[in-house]
């Protein structure tokens, strides 16, 4: 028996709907779109248009040529945070942050001066939005939060830091990688968003989106061919082809397509039920294990599927390889891309044991995954 209990890294199994579509994008459609004219490049547009409308719909864009398609979450929070930051600067983050948002603020505060104010959480990750409005500055020019913590699962008030940011007139960007797809969003209500296609979206790896709110200006990180205003040697000022330069990952957008018509056919709300409650199963069969170390909430209503542990004098990465080599069980160990929350919760430098069903996990793993690291503890 293998069980995959990894998908806050990205998601697997894929429903079958996706590898459908993948396969007949390659077979029966193939050819590029926003290009040529002919019909298998027209059919090759409308799978593109349908995607984004399908996402568009998902997270409540009215318009959906907002919904930028990216690499991955990583690539959109780039764009957002290169794209709109200048020398002099000021932006407000969080101390939960994945090193998709850490790292390119780190590289713009080296080269270009600007100042990363991080206000500091919780030990569960919990934070305090009235810390957000202390910092606010003439200066700042962005605030950046996780919409849940990949380390520990804990959700975040971005609702109250949205309201924060709206009434000083400063941008609000969320990360929300380990969020969409099991918790309803309204970007509405949000400047930019952005997201993996991979992980709660169900979708294949190679596709995320951004979504830019209209007003908000960015300076595209990439130049050249988007099939449109060809007589024109500059990029197109007009959304989505801005910020999509080049031959997007079509088989991506097909097997993203497939994977969201998914999701808005079970539902949101049902998803999210559906895996509250096998959080909180695993929470339950945790607390039982003596020796169990278990970090952030340890509320189900509170947090993501992602749930955190370690076990007493033992290394989260031994842990890891035994569940690995003698369960079959896959897991991930150590500082998940985000040492900053690590050192949040007193995990750094070793880390944690990350246990992250999926929508396709059932309580019979769970109860084996508990099994073994009862045996693993004792
Ligand atoms: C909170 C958070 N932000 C960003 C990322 C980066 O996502 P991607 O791998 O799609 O770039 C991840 C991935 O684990 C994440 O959990």
């Amino acid at each position: 028996m293998s069980i995959y209990l990894d998908n806050a890294a990205t998601s697997y199994p894929k429903p079958d709907c996706v590898l459908e579509a993948m396969r007949r994008y390659f077979e029966d459609i193939g050819a590029n779109s926003g290009r040529s004219a002919h019909k298998l490049a027209q059919e090759a547009s409308r799978l593109v248009f349908e995607t984004r409308e399908g996402i568009a719909k998902l997270v409540g864009a009215k318009d959906s040529s907002r919904i930028i398609f990216t690499l991955n979450a990583t690539d959109g929070l780039n764009t957002a945070i290169l794209g709109s930051l200048k020398e002099g600067d000021g932006v407000i983050t969080t101390s939960m942050e994945h090193n998709s948002v850490m790292r390119p603020l780190r590289f713009l505060e080296e080269e270009s001066g600007i100042k990363v104010d991080v206000i500091k959480c919780s030990k569960e990750g919990v934070l305090e939005p009235d810390d957000i409005k202390k910092k606010i500055t003439q200066n700042t020019r962005l605030i950046i939060a996780t919409a849940a913590s990949n380390v520990v699962g804990t959700i975040m008030p971005i609702r109250d830091i949205g309201r924060i940011a709206r009434k000083h007139n400063i941008p609000f960007l969320v990360d929300a990688a380990q969020t969409v797809g099991s918790f309803p969003i309204n970007v509405e209500e949000i400047d930019m968003i952005a997201f993996s296609g991979h992980k709660g979206l169900l979708g294949p790896q190679g596709t995320g989106c951004l979504y830019i709110k209209e007003g908000i200006k960015l300076t595209p990180l990439k130049f050249g061919g988007t099939g449109s205003r060809s007589e024109f040697e500059i990029q197109p000022d007009f959304l989505p082809d801005k910020y999509e330069s080049g031959t997007p990952n079509l088989i991506g957008i097909a097997g993203l397509g497939a994977s969201v018509k998914f999701i808005l056919e079970k539902g949101v709300e049902n998803i999210r039920r559906k895996e509250e409650k096998l959080t909180e199963y695993l929470l339950q069969k945790l607390k039982e294990i003596k020796k169990v170390i278990i970090y952030g909430t340890q509320d189900s209503r509170k947090q993501t599927s992602v749930v955190s542990i370690n076990i007493k004098n033992m290394e989260s990465s031994d842990v890891g390889d035994i569940l690995d080599r003698d369960y079959d069980i896959g897991v991930r160990c150590g500082l998940h891309c985000a040492p900053i929350a690590h050192k949040t919760i007193g995990t750094f430098p070793s880390g944690t044991v990350r246990i992250s069903s999926g929508y396709f996990n059932t309580e019979a793993d769970i109860d084996y995954l508990s099994r073994a690291i009862r045996k693993i503890a004792q």
